[in-house]
């Protein structure tokens, strides 16, 4: 395959996509902050798959982080992220400045309301806000045909949906299983900042998944139940502080006391996990879907 192209322009990235489209091709879209490792690469793959013109971003996003949290520390690797985006089938790396997405006069934002109050929006205030924006930013630019999330960010990847189907943009949104490392912490570019110590208390995550997943195939299907089991397997690393620890609608965000199908409807729930090793935030989930097995 050619080499990837690097643009920095919006509006090339632009011209770029309409031209792909006037010959009839699919623009897809994988946004990242960069430092990419396989999860991100699995997005590239499953975009190649079904899009005759791939578009991979990199850009750490300013507005999506609060005050004290780690934008300026934030792994910065855009050489490394263009060869590894293009081996896994991406055409064009759009990597702009802040400047050229951000106005100094910048006025509008897009706020998702409601499933962004609870999990990571109640200790982020804000962050959900900067990431639908950069996001419907992103959409506009590469004008995308399809767009592809990680549900290692559940509660993102549900947002960005919900901002799609509100805001009638004309994309389609995949999300993607989460890639985990051998043992099973689940890939993130923040992983970076743990020492060997740290990265054996973030396994607390995966250990507290895969307990309350064994609950679930036991049969459990309260919240109480599986929450209590994740919670007494996260209370086993000592390390590891938990921020919370929450069954949800995997749609809507809101807390599920048990996971029931409605008429027609599967019951599902999501399993959501989010703490600190040292100063490092990290997040993970589990979907429970009735007939099927819970996915890690
Ligand atoms: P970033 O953390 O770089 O993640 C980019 C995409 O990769 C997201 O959709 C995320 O869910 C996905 N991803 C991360 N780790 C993954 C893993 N282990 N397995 C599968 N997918 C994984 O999420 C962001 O950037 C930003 O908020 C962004 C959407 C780019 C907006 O700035």
């Amino acid at each position: 395959m050619s080499p990837a192209r690097l643009l920095h322009l919006p509006s090339e990235v632009t011209e770029l996509a309409l031209s792909v489209k006037r010959e009839g091709g699919r623009v897809g879209v994988v946004p990242t902050m960069g430092c990419l490792h396989e999860g991100h690469l699995s997005l590239v793959r499953a975009a190649a798959a079904e899009c005759d013109h791939v578009i991979t971003t990199v850009f750490v996003n300013p507005t999506q982080f609060g005050p004290g949290e780690d934008f300026e520390r934030y792994p910065r690797t855009l050489g490394n992220d263009v060869r590894l985006a293009e081996a896994a089938g991406t055409h064009t790396v759009f990597a702009p400045e802040t400047a050229a997405m951000y106005a100094a006069d910048h006025a509008t934002t897009v706020e998702v309301a409601g499933l962004t109050s609870g999990l990571c929006g109640a200790s982020r205030p804000g962050h959900f806000k900067g990431v639908t924006t950069i996001v419907a930013m992103l959409l506009n630019v590469t004008q995308a045909d399809a767009a592809y999330f990680g549900r290692k960010d559940a509660q993102q990847a549900a947002v960005i949906r919900r901002m799609v189907r509100d805001l009638h943009f004309p994309v389609r949104v995949a999300v993607l299983p989460t890639v985990r490392e051998p043992d099973g912490l689940a890939m993130s570019s923040r992983n970076a900042y743990l020492s060997a110590e740290e990265r054996a208390q973030a396994l607390g995550l995966v250990s507290a998944l895969r307990r309350a997943a064994e609950c679930w195939e036991a049969g459990e299907r309260t919240a109480a139940g599986l929450c209590t089991a994740a919670a007494d397997q996260l209370d086993a690393y000592a390390g590891f502080l938990a921020e919370y620890v929450a069954l949800v609608h995997p749609d809507t965000m809101e807390p599920l006391q048990v996971i029931e199908g409605a008429e027609g409807v599967e019951g599902a729930g999501l399993l959501a996990l989010a703490g600190r090793v040292g100063a490092t935030r990290l997040i993970d989930n589990a979907l429970f879907r009735e007939g099927q097995a819970p996915q890690i």
